[in-house]
């Protein structure tokens, strides 16, 4: 059977980076293979995001660009799947009359039936929102390709409901899978090879507590660390109010365990986190970094920051800054604040003009850039364990992972794939370093 070629574009979060891990999986299934040209694609799919209103536009924008492959008479399935295919619906098949399928983001599983159908012709959306127990048994797993790092996906969906955010209203409750699962998954990936597991979820602070007979995350990253092979340990993404003490205690004693943590602030003001909803203040934020740092003084943070949220006043803007100075990420999302409809933030009043929020967020990312290169040069001359996970980015180097999460160019064999290696830092970028073995 001749390969049928599949080009996915993914937007957003890392949730939908590891859906569409699972989608290409699946669908290698029905014999279908990854490319990177849409032209000559037999199935486009778009994973949307809509946590912003901007990357919505885009979607609608990308997908009248892609309409022209199709208008060349070529038979080829578009979908669109992620977040705003869970909000939009059916609605977007009676819009985009060129569109084929419509998959929402607790209907993954139907996928492979849904394309069969397609090839036929037949147009389908299925948005169903599945809340309940039976989502537990939904989550495909990753199958062929080799890799050395790897999402597991321990829960999904958030109850916080910060007042900005249309996850919940998306991705629906949270829901912890079954830890025998988890661990079975990760089992499995050690003893196919891979070294490193990423534990993701929408708020993996919150895993299990709904459950009187799972464990806490802090356990369970005590047993995922305790499964031979697997020698690296990350998270994403955390909430501030739940990092507990028993997890803090993890980045003590568990030297699998990354040396950086994603932690989104979002605002350094007060006032701006409790009309955000976030249940943290500025104080028991910066105090949670503290003892992180108490118990592995060479923790590094990343984080998120939405700059002019409704009635963000240039003080509270002020706090936010002080925030990022008593911090210092190494890197920072910064988002100018979008209203989401249907959320709470979207009714306050919001009269800052739209030229001053870019402005804050031009000063903000000013200021990151230089915490960013102030922190990267304290490893120049520094030895750092790398996995090595492939080629590099010229030839001659290869390229991977060291335990605060950003890569390392160095020059190497291809043989050094699937190792860690001790590399000297000889050079910071912005977004990589320059090392050599
Ligand atoms: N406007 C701007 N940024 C947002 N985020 C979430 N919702 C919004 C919004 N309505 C940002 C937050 C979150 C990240 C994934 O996206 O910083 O942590
Ligand atoms: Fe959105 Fe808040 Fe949940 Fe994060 S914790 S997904 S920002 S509602």
């Amino acid at each position: 059977m001749l390969d049928k070629l599949l080009y996915i574009e993914t937007f957003g979060c890392q949730m939908n980076v590891n859906d569409s891990e699972r989608i290409v999986s699946m669908l290698a299934e029905l014999g279908y293979v990854p490319t990177n040209s849409p032209a000559a694609a037999d199935m486009i799919l778009l994973n949307t995001c809509s946590v912003r209103g901007g990357a919505e536009e885009k979607v609608y924008r990308r997908l009248a660009n892609l309409r022209i492959y199709k208008r060349d008479g070529k038979k080829q399935i578009i979908a669109v799947g992620g977040c705003v295919a869970q909000q939009e619906g059916d609605r977007l098949l009676e819009k985009l009359p060129y569109l084929d399928l419509v998959i929402g983001t607790h209907n993954l599983h139907l996928l492979p039936d849904m394309v069969r159908g397609a090839e036929r012709g037949e147009r389908r959306s299925e948005t169903t929102f599945i809340d309940n127990e039976e989502r537990l048994d939904l989550f495909p797993t990753i199958n062929g390709e080799s890799r050395l790092s790897r999402f597991v996906t321990v829960m999904q969906g958030c109850d916080n409901f910060c007042s900005y955010c249309i996850v919940p209203f998306v991705r629906g409750r949270e829901i912890s899978r079954r830890s025998g699962d988890i661990l079975a998954e990760v089992r499995q990936l050690a003893e196919d090879g891979v070294r490193e597991v990423i534990l993701l979820g929408q708020n993996v602070n919150s895993y299990g507590l709904k459950s009187d007979s799972e464990p806490s995350f802090a356990t369970l990253i005590r047993r995922v660390a305790e499964i031979e092979g697997i020698n690296r340990i990350r998270f994403t993404t955390s909430h501030p109010k739940d990092i507990s003490d028993e997890l803090i205690a993890c980045f003590a004693d568990i030297p699998q365990l990354s040396g950086q943590i994603h932690l989104p602030a979002q605002s350094g003001s007060d006032k701006v986190l409790k009309s955000m909803g976030r249940g943290y203040t500025r104080d028991s934020y910066l105090d949670k970094v503290a003892r992180l740092r108490g118990v592995r003084p060479d923790l590094v943070f990343t984080g998120d920051i939405i700059v002019g949220f409704p009635g963000e006043t240039e003080y509270d803007f002020e706090q936010t800054i002080s925030l990022m100075e008593s911090v210092r990420y190494i890197d920072l999302f910064s988002f100018v604040y979008s209203p989401r409809p249907g959320t709470k933030a979207a009714e306050l009043p919001d009269d800052l003009p739209k030229a001053e929020k870019m402005a804050r967020l031009d000063r903000l990312m000013q200021l990151q850039r230089r915490h960013t290169s102030e922190i990267c040069s304290r490893y120049l001359n520094t030895n750092m364990t790398v996995l090595v996970e492939g080629e590099g980015k010229l030839p001659g180097q290869v390229s991977g992972k060291g335990d605060i999460g950003r890569i390392v160019n160095f020059a190497g064999d291809r043989s050094l794939i699937g190792s860690f290696v001790d590399v000297r830092i000889i050079k910071a970028y912005p977004n990589s370093f320059l090392g050599e073995l």
